[in-house]
C-alpha cells in the first residue's frame, strides 16, 4: 500500500542482509496490525554495491536516499574487500552517506534491558538500569577534515596523516542537539575531548562553554578528557546521562558503551541531519551499531534486535510514531524475557536460538501485546 512515508532500505554485507530481512518481517507485521505503511525502496550499499555497480555508493543510490524520509541501514564490510583501494572499500559508502546527507549528529543509545544485565561482562550493580546516550559527531572531524593522505619522502619512506578539526559552527549544533537530548531526559550534559592535548579539544570546551551559558537553561555541563570518559564508562557509568562528543572518541566510546549492555548486537543508532525550517523533517539513517560480522554471516546466527531497536527509532525520530515504536521496544523486552538469546547474549538456563527464531520470539511478543 501507498504511504507518505518514504524509506529506503541499505541492508549492506554480511550480517546486514539477515537482520534487515528480519527487520522487514517487523515492518510486515506493523502494516498489517497496526494499518502503518511505508514507501519502500531497496539498494545495495558497500561491497554488495561494489560488487554490483563497481562503487560502494552508486550515484543513483545516493539520490535515492536523499529523497527518502529515512533510510534503514543494516552493515557494511568484508574480508573479501580488504585489498581494494580506499575509495572504494565498504566503509566508504557508508561514509558518503553520512557526508553527503549531512548526518552530523549520531545518537547511540546505551541500555541494559533487565533481562540481559546477566549478559555484560561487568557486575550487575554496575550495570542495572542502565540508560545512557552518546552522542556522537559524525561529519567532521578525524574522519573527514583535510589534509589528509599517506605521502612519500625524501628518503623513501612515507608519512600517513589525518587532520582532526572543528569550527565554532560544527560544535555549536551538536552541542545543541546535546543539550536538546539532556533536556528531555535527566538534564545532564558531559562533553568530551582531550583539551589537554588537542587545540581542536580546546576549541571544543570553550564553544561547549559558551553555548550552555547563553542556551542552557536547566542543564548542567561537565567535561571530561576522553581517555578519563573511557575509564568512568567501565567503572561507574550510570554518572551520564548524555555524552557529547567528537567523531573519533564517540565510535571509540560507543563500541565501549555497547558492551555495558551485554552485547554490540543490542545497540541501535540513528543518524540526524539538520531539520529543515520549511518541511520540519530532518535528514535521518538509522543503523545497527555492529559491524556486518563476516564469521558468522549466513549461518543464521546474527543478533536482530540492535536493527530492531534502529527500526523503532525510526519510527520515534523520523516518523513521530512513539507507540509503535514502545510497542517494538516492549516486544524485545518481552522476547528477551522469554528466554530466547542469539549466541552473543546466551545466558544459562537460556534457550539458544537462530536470527529466525529471535525474530519469531519477537513477533510472537507483537502479537500476545495487541491480542
Ligand atoms: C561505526 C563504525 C564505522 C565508523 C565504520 C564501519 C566506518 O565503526 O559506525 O561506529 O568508524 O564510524
Ligand atoms: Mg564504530
Amino acid at each position: 500500500m501507498s504511504s507518505n512515508r518514504k524509506v529506503m532500505i541499505l541492508p549492506g554485507d554480511g550480517i546486514g542482509k539477515e537482520v534487515m530481512a528480519a527487520n522487514l518481517q517487523l515492518i510486515d507485521w506493523l502494516a498489517k496490525h497496526k494499518s502503518l505503511n511505508f514507501d519502500i525502496s531497496e539498494d545495495e550499499v558497500g561491497g554488495a554495491a561494489y560488487d554490483k555497480y563497481g562503487t560502494p555508493l552508486a550515484d543513483e543510490t545516493l539520490a535515492d536516499a536523499m529523497a527518502s524520509d529515512a533510510v534503514l541501514f543494516g552493515a557494511v564490510g568484508g574480508p573479501q574487500y580488504d585489498d581494494l583501494a580506499f575509495e572504494l572499500k565498504p566503509e566508504r559508502g557508508l561514509l558518503a552517506l553520512r557526508k553527503e546527507m549531512e548526518l552530523f549528529a549520531n545518537l547511540r543509545p546505551a541500555m541494559v534491558f533487565p533481562e540481559l544485565v546477566e549478559a555484560s561482562t561487568l557486575k550487575p550493580e554496575v550495570v542495572s538500569g542502565l540508560d545512557i546516550m552518546i552522542l556522537r559527531e559524525l561529519t567532521g572531524g578525524s574522519y573527514f577534515a583535510e589534509p589528509r593522505g599517506i605521502e612519500e619522502l625524501a628518503d623513501g619512506t612515507k608519512k600517513g596523516f589525518d587532520t582532526n578539526l572543528y569550527t565554532t559552527g560544527e560544535i555549536e549544533r551538536i552541542g545543541r542537539v546535546g543539550m536538546d537530548l539532556a533536556r528531555k531526559r535527566n538534564g545532564h550534559l558531559m562533553s568530551v575531548e582531550k583539551s589537554n592535548v588537542m587545540h581542536s579539544g580546546v576549541l571544543w570546551r570553550e564553544v561547549m562553554t559558551a553555548l550552555h551559558a547563553a542556551e542552557g537553561e536547566g542543564i548542567t555541563l561537565g567535561h571530561m578528557y576522553a581517555d578519563n570518559c573511557a575509564m568512568q564508562l567501565v567503572r561507574n557509568p550510570k554518572q551520564f546521562d548524555v555524552i557529547v562528543t567528537d567523531n573519533l572518541f564517540g565510535d571509540l566510546l560507543s563500541d565501549c558503551a555497547a558492551m555495558l549492555t551485554g552485547s554490540l548486537g543490542m545497540l541501535p543508532s540513528a543518524s540526524l541531519g539538520a531539520t529543515d525550517p520549511a518541511t520540519g523533517m530532518r535528514k535521518a539513517m538509522y543503523e545497527p551499531v555492529h559491524g556486518s560480522a563476516p564469521d558468522i554471516a549466513g549461518q543464521n546466527l546474527a543478533n536482530p534486535l540492535a536493527q530492531f531497536l534502529s527500526f523503532s527509532m525510526m519510527l520515534r525520530y523520523s516518523f513521530d510514531q512513539g507507540a509503535e515504536a514502545d510497542l517494538v521496544e516492549k516486544a524485545v523486552g518481552m522476547a528477551l524475557g522469554s528466554g530466547k538469546r542469539t549466541g552473543d547474549i546466551m545466558a544459562p538456563g537460556c534457550e539458544q536460538v537462530g536470527t529466525d527464531g529471535m525474530t519469531k520470539a519477537v513477533l510472537d511478543a507483537l502479537d500476545s501485546l495487541t491480542r
